[in-house]
């Protein structure tokens, strides 16, 4: 991780579209970002027609003035390329250059995101306008930050991805008969004699390969990474002390493997956007900031790694890690509103502050937001914004006031890191690959899943890791595993070993099913677990909504069930009643010196917290705060020191916890912690708390 240089404290701001207003607003602007205590803007985002308003011709008279204008008043710039949004120039020239969707419809200019990742013409264009940047701005002293692009995520499937698609296969799989094997070739007739006959997973009749689907979103993830790369390398080249990064979309159809990603960013930035009004908001906030903590733990090693399938200068040179561990950055989230389908919820007074300081307490360097002023036109007019389109005068604006306020009063958490006794195992391609086939059960959903688990450990109390493949699991008291569909050889080792040693582990239903090219392991499922769990599963059983299975210790199972043979683990819950009468619905098997616990059905929110928090307990993890009342978050940064515990009071009521500190939002000595309803704490711990 590389932090930029004089950018000292917690970062606040979010995306500054200055060429949506005339030049007197610049000036406002910076005013009431001065008074918002805003440190860092992202400029320039969209700005690709105004920039290079005909080809080749360049206008960077009006970004000057607003660079200048922002250094002028103290403020730091995330430059951005415009690359997201090619302007209307470019697809009259291009047209190949056009997005191609799965059914060959040409996509037309209209809106952003109009690019092919592999048409020639776009790359070439995107770092003319990169390297244009670079050269213009690489010393002017607001540069703080390149922000390469905007939210990496479009796919294509014209004639310039069948040729890179092709490319991408023959370095994955060497010749045709392994690609035959690896996308079971023979089913359905899809044996390929020439690699002309492979193609993007295009419009079909019917249901398509899910091992071809599965690989294609490998090299889509892939593609836009060397995209990527290209243009950190040659700003890297220009300014080889400002750091690179690009901010992450979340999101089921996103074809990019963020964990892969994050050894070739400079500093892992991620956009969230909470998709639920109610708790769940909150729930999702947690998820989605520990994940960005845990690729960010990439990024600070990834001068040791090199991914297979890319070209030599995507391997990142050594990057001096963080003394504050795994840092990263919140760059995009709404200030006032809550986007849940179909509708926009405003936040309740106090949510912005809460949302941002949740993110700071689980390791990112700040709260940026999108964005700085509410648009008067285009797609997204009612979006969030700091300074609404009521103006500074509004309840919008004063809470963006007091939030700068506390965050400069927060700044020394910046050292602090967070650690989790637990981990959740995360895995884009099992997402994938659920995606791409055909389950037994469409109520099944890899990342709701992953995510109820991680919110039983959140409302048990627990800070939560979400680990990947190839990160080390010693430290973790228990892990969970969570329908990971696909599991390697490798990686099922490794999770072998960390049982051996002692781990405590929890695997759900679907998980270690297929092997790396979405094939079934056969001989009974979880193939690449069973002998580590000690069962044989023969059937699975999806449920109907309605059903309900009860089981022996009060519970029931919903949705899915399995008949489960005991191969040596011991039944610890059984399902009683009807066809699986007596089977075993949750087993218990010793493994070396660890644990090995298998869950064959769902259990609803609060006994999955319960059990969670009973194996956490067992394996001797504690809660961040097991003082803290239900409803409020607890989450601890630490350095060898210090300790500062953020307790966030999510509930509509005041709450007592009977913990002590100095309270750094108020100055204060606190003890015990009164929260009011909404209200939270940062307490400064003078012992370990
Ligand atoms: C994303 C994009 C922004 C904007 C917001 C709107 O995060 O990066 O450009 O579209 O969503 O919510």
């Amino acid at each position: 991780m590389r932090w930029p240089k004089g950018l000292t404290g917690l970062c606040y701001g979010g995306d500054y579209n200055p060429e949506q207003w005339p030049a007197e607003v610049w000036r406002t602007d910076v005013e009431l970002m001065r008074r918002a205590r805003v440190n860092l803007v992202t400029v320039g985002v969209f700005a690709w027609s105004r920039l290079e308003p005909q080809p080749g011709r360049y206008d960077f008279d009006w970004l000057d003035r607003v660079l200048d204008l922002l250094h002028d008043g103290g403020i730091r710039v995330a430059l951005a390329t415009p690359t997201a949004s090619p302007p209307p120039w470019f697809s009259l020239r291009h047209p190949d250059a056009l997005p191609v969707t799965a059914d060959g419809v040409r996509l037309g200019h209209g809106s952003r995101d109009t690019y092919c990742a592999s048409a020639p013409a776009y790359r070439t264009a995107a770092r003319r306008i990169a390297a244009a940047l670079a050269d213009r701005y690489r010393d002017h002293p607001a540069l703080a930050l390149w922000h390469v692009h905007n939210e990496y995520g479009t796919s294509c499937y014209c004639e310039h991805v069948a040729v890179a698609f092709r490319a991408w296969l023959r370095a994955r799989h060497g010749d045709l008969d392994r690609l035959n094997e690896a996308w079971t070739g023979s089913f359905w007739s899809q044996h390929y004699s020439d690699w002309a006959q492979v193609c993007p997973p295009r419009a079909t009749q019917y249901l398509g390969n899910p091992s071809q689907l599965l690989d294609f979103r490998r090299f889509v993830s892939d593609e836009l990474l060397a995209a990527y790369v290209e243009q950190r390398d040659l700003l890297r080249a220009a300014t080889p002390d400002v750091p690179v990064t690009t901010n992450y979309v979340l999101g089921g159809w996103v074809p990019v493997d963020h964990a892969r990603w994050s050894a070739e960013v400079d500093l892992v930035a991620v956009d969230h956007y909470p998709t639920e009004a109610g708790p769940g908001a909150e729930e999702q906030t947690a998820f989605a900031a520990d994940l960005a903590r845990c690729w960010a733990r990439r990024t600070a090693r990834s001068g040791a790694r090199k991914g297979p399938f890319l070209s030599d200068s995507v391997a990142a040179g050594a990057l001096p890690n963080m003394p504050g561990g795994p840092a990263w950055l919140l760059m995009e989230s709404a200030p006032n509103l809550l986007l849940t389908p179909g509708r926009m919820h405003a936040k309740e007074p106090g949510r912005m502050t809460r949302h941002s300081l949740a993110h700071v307490a689980r390791g990112s360097r700040g709260a940026m937001f999108f964005q700085w002023r509410a648009s008067r036109g285009g797609a997204e007019v009612f979006g969030s914004a700091l300074v609404p389109h009521a103006g500074p005068d509004s309840r919008a604006f004063r809470e963006a006031v007091s939030l700068g306020a506390a965050l400069d009063r927060l700044s020394e958490v910046d050292a602090g890191t967070v650690r989790a006794p637990v981990a959740v195992a995360w895995d884009a391609e099992s997402w994938w690959a659920t995606q791409a086939t055909v389950l037994p059960s469409a109520r099944i959903d890899y990342a709701a899943e992953v995510s109820a688990a991680h919110r039983a450990l959140f409302r048990a109390g627990h800070t939560c890791d979400l680990v990947v493949d190839g990160d080390d699991l010693s430290g973790y008291a228990l892990l969970v595993l969570p329908a990971h569909y696909l599991l390697s050889d490798r990686y099922a080792a490794r999770i072998r070993n960390y049982l051996a040693a002692g781990g405590h582990l929890l695997v759900g239903y679907l998980s270690g099913i297929a092997d790396e090219h979405a094939r079934v392991r056969v001989g009974g499922y979880p193939g690449a677990l069973r002998d580590l769990l000690g069962v044989r599963v023969e059937e699975f059983h999806p449920l109907d909504p309605a059903t309900r299975l009860p089981l022996s210790d009060g519970n029931t199972g919903r949705d899915w069930a399995e008949t489960v043979r005991l191969t040596g683990a011991t039944p610890a819950v059984t399902y009683t009643g009807g066809l699986l009468d007596g089977q075993p619905a949750l087993t218990r098997h010793r493994y070396g010196d660890g644990l090995a616990w298998y869950l064959s059905t769902r259990l609803d929110d609060d006994p999955y917290r319960d059990l969670l928090a009973g194996l956490a307990a067992a394996a001797g993890a504690t809660p961040t705060c097991p003082a803290a009342p239900a409803g409020v978050e607890a989450v601890r940064r630490s350095t060898a020191g210090t300790s500062w515990l953020f307790l966030l009071n999510h509930t509509d009521a005041t709450q007592t916890v009977p913990v002590s500190g100095e309270n750094l939002l108020t100055g204060e000595y606190a003890d015990p912690v009164v929260l009011p309803a909404g209200g939270c704490a940062v307490l400064r711990e003078t012992a370990a708390g």
